[in-house]
């Protein structure tokens, strides 16, 4: 009996002590003052990050029942550009992307998933490409543990195919993924990157894609 307690208090050693936060979803020890300084910290600007007030002029391009898609363009209003900038670091924050400038800056469409509590709860980032490469799959990919350790190491084809648009960044906010947000952004994408085409599977492109983001693409591409 004393063994099977004790591979059981091991087992929980990760998350002993941690909490998460039910609004900005950190994982954080509450009992640590460092830690929870930190999630203080985070949690102000995260949430003040994703909050959504309404604007003036809002170019809503997909309904559903528990939020909206809006489409952002380059030339829009100052405070649609400093909401989508605000978004772009939480993301690239969480992503551990530097701060890169878009090729195209004044070709990027963005989309934001507006949630019914008035927060922007997902983001895609979409500029136009002209070429792809292929990924190609990984020998050991069903049953290596450490796939999600070997970060951005996927091999690459090197013969390129025709595309029309890269995803340069997709997120959906932590407490509210597995519920097709990332799903309807990219369907919405593709119907409204080219005026009056659906753009196939074949003709979008996920830039450097995380573990998450190759599983999400993956099963995307193939349903
Ligand atoms: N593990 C396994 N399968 C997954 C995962 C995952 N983490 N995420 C999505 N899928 C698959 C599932 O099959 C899912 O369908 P199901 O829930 O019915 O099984 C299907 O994809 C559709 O998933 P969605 O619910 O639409 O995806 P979600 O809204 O959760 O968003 C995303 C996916 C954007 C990858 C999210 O996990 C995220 O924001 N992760 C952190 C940021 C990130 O890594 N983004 C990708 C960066 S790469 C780039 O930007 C080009
Ligand atoms: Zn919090």
């Amino acid at each position: 009996k004393e063994i099977k307690d004790q591979f059981i208090i091991d087992a929980g050693q990760k998350y002993f002590g941690a909490t998460m936060c039910k609004s900005c979803g950190m994982i954080y020890t509450a009992s640590n003052p460092e830690d929870e300084l930190q999630h203080v910290q985070y949690h102000q600007r995260f949430l003040e990050g994703i909050k959504y007030t309404g604007w003036k002029k809002e170019r809503v391009v997909a309904q559903f029942w528990d939020g909206k898609i809006v489409l952002v363009l380059p030339h829009d209003p100052n405070y649609a550009i400093r909401k989508v900038e605000d978004v772009q670091e939480l993301v690239d924050n969480e992503l551990g992307f530097q701060q890169v400038t878009p090729r195209c800056p004044n070709k990027t469409k963005t989309f934001l998933f507006i949630s019914d509590e008035k927060k922007v709860v997902g983001c895609l980032i979409a500029e136009p490409i002209k070429q792809a490469f292929r990924i190609l799959t990984e020998p050991s990919d069903s049953e290596s543990p450490t796939s999600k350790e070997c970060h951005r190491a996927w091999q690459c084809s090197n013969v390129p195919h025709p595309a029309v648009c890269g995803i340069s960044r997709i997120w959906v906010f932590r407490l509210k993924r597995r519920k097709r947000i990332a799903r309807r952004l990219v369907d919405t994408l593709r119907n409204c990157f080219m005026f009056g085409c659906f753009l196939s599977t074949d003709e979008i492109a996920f830039s450097d894609p995380t573990p998450d983001g190759k599983l999400f693409a993956t099963k995307y591409c193939n349903t």
